[in-house]
C-alpha cells in the first residue's frame, strides 16, 4: 500500500477488501476488533484523496439478502471510528453500489453490503465467481487487500477481483504476514502452542505442522475430550469426534517420537447441560479429575489445577502461538480456563500471538488489554492455514 500510496491515490476509487466478519448480538456489535484493525489502511487511502469503497462477508448467509448478516452496524461503527460519515450501500454491485460509489467525493468511504449476499462470491465454478468479479471491477480504479482473515478463501472478492484490477496488499496483512512468518521461520524456542475451541478435525492439519515445529502443545477446549478418548478414558456426554481418534492417537505416538511435549488437561469443570448463554444463569458446575469423567456430564471448561499446570508451562516459553478458547468462556462459570491462559500469557516474557477470531474476542471481551500481547491475530482459519504451510489464495493473488 506505500507504493500505492506514493504514486497517488487522489480521486481514484479504491476497493478495500476487509474482513468486518465481526460477532453481533442482534445489530450490537460486541467485539470491534477486526475493524479497528483495518482502521488504518481505510483512514490512509481516505486522507490521501481516494473515493474508498470497503467490502466484506458478515457470517455466512447463503447467497441471498440476510437481515441478519447485514454490514450495516459495521459501517456504523466504522463512521464512528473514523469520526467521518461513513455512506451504506444496501447492495454490493446494485443500484444503491453504484450510486453511493458514483456520489463519493475524493477522501470520502463508503461501506457495500455483504459480499455474500450474492452467490457469485463464494460460488465454486470459476466463471460464476468471474462474473461477479466483473460487476465489483467496475466499481473500482484500484484494489487493496487487506481482509487477513479471508485470505484463505477461494472468494471471488479475494481472488477474482485482484487479478480485474491493479492491487497491493494492505497494512494489516503485511503486519499479519510478517508475524506469522516468524513462527514458521526463526521462532524462539522454548515454542509453546495451545490449541482450544470445539472440533479437533479444524486442527488437525496444523497439528501436523506444528509436530515439526513446536516444543510443547498444550490442549484445551471442547477438542481436548478427543484427546482423552484417545488414551482411553472415558467423556461423559462432552463433545467427542470419534472418528478423530485414530489420527489423534497417530499424533501422541508421533508427538513421543519427536520429544514434543502434549499436555493435556487434568481436571475439568463438567455439567449436565450447555449453559444459557443469553441469560448467563449460574451453572453450579462441579470439578472432576479428566481420568474420571462421570457418564451424563459434560466438560465445560478446564479446572483449577489445570489453569495452574498450563500457566506453569508456559512460564518458561520464549514463543506461544494460542488459538482457540479452553472453554465456554462467554459464560461466566466457565470463563477461567481462557483467562488463566490470557492471564498466563502476559505473565510470561514470551513472543505471544493470539490467533482466531473467538481466542482474540475472548481476549477482549474478558477485558484484558490488547496491547499487552505481542500479536493479536485477524484470522481464525487463515493464521491456522498459514502456520499448516499452505498457500492461502488471497494472498498469492496479491503477490503477482
Ligand atoms: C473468520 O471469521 O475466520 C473469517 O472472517 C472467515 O470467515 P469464514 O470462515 O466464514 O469464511
Amino acid at each position: 500500500i506505500d507504493e500505492l500510496l506514493t504514486e497517488g491515490v487522489g480521486g481514484k476509487r479504491v476497493f478495500v477488501r476487509a474482513d468486518l466478519n465481526v460477532p453481533l448480538d442482534g445489530t450490537t456489535i460486541t467485539d470491534d476488533g477486526r475493524i479497528r484493525a483495518v482502521l488504518p489502511t481505510i483512514a490512509r487511502l481516505a486522507e490521501a484523496g481516494a473515493r474508498v469503497i470497503v467490502a466484506s462477508h458478515l457470517g455466512r448467509p447463503k447467497g441471498a439478502p440476510d437481515p441478519a448478516f447485514s454490514l450495516a452496524p459495521a459501517a456504523a461503527r466504522l463512521g464512528e471510528l473514523l469520526r467521518a460519515d461513513v455512506a451504506f450501500a444496501t447492495d454490493t454491485v446494485g443500484d444503491s453500489a453504484e450510486a453511493v460509489v458514483a456520489g463519493l467525493a475524493d477522501g470520502q468511504v463508503a461501506v457495500l453490503e455483504n459480499l455474500r449476499f450474492n452467490p457469485g462470491e463464494t460460488a465454486k465454478d470459476d466463471a460464476e465467481r468471474g462474473a461477479f468479479a466483473d460487476r465489483l471491477a467496475a466499481l473500482a480504479d484500484l484494489y487493496v487487500g487487506d481482509g487477513f482473515g479471508a485470505v484463505h478463501r477461494k472468494h471471488a472478492s479475494v481472488v477474482d477481483l485482484p487479478a480485474r484490477l491493479p492491487h497491493a496488499a494492505g497494512g494489516l496483512i503485511a503486519t499479519e504476514v510478517g508475524v506469522l512468518k516468524k513462527l514458521t521461520e526463526d521462532v524462539a524456542r522454548p515454542y509453546a502452542v495451545v490449541l482450544g475451541g470445539a472440533k479437533v478435525s479444524d486442527k488437525l492439519g496444523v497439528i501436523d505442522h506444528l509436530l515439526e515445529k513446536a516444543d510443547r502443545i498444550l490442549i484445551g477446549g471442547g477438542m481436548a475430550f478427543t484427546f482423552l478418548k484417545a488414551q482411553g478414558h472415558e467423556v461423559g456426554s462432552s463433545l467427542l469426534q470419534e472418528d478423530q481418534i485414530p489420527a489423534v492417537q497417530g499424533y501422541l505416538k508421533r508427538a513421543e517420537e519427536r520429544g514434543v511435549e502434549f499436555v493435556l488437561p487434568v481436571d475439568f469443570l463438567v455439567a449436565e447441560q450447555f449453559p444459557d448463554l443469553k441469560t448467563k444463569a449460574p451453572a453450579h458446575p462441579e470439578t472432576v479429575r479428566a481420568d474420571a469423567m462421570p457418564a451424563g456430564k459434560m466438560g465445560l471448561d478446564n479446572g483449577p489445577e489445570t489453569c495452574a499446570l498450563y500457566a506453569s508451562k508456559l512460564a518458561d516459553a520464549a514463543t506461544v502461538f494460542w488459538n482457540g478458547p479452553m472453554g465456554v468462556f462467554e459464560h461466566p462459570d466457565y470463563a477461567e480456563g481462557t483467562r488463566a491462559v490470557a492471564q498466563a500469557l502476559l505473565d510470561s516474557s514470551a513472543f505471544t500471538v493470539v490467533g482466531g477470531g473467538d481466542s482474540a474476542a475472548a481476549v477482549r471481551i474478558l477485558g484484558f488489554d490488547e496491547n499487552a500481547f505481542g500479536h493479536i491475530s485477524t484470522g481464525g482459519g487463515a493464521s491456522l492455514e498459514y502456520l499448516e504451510g499452505k498457500t492461502l489464495p488471497g494472498l498469492a493473488a496479491l503477490e503477482d
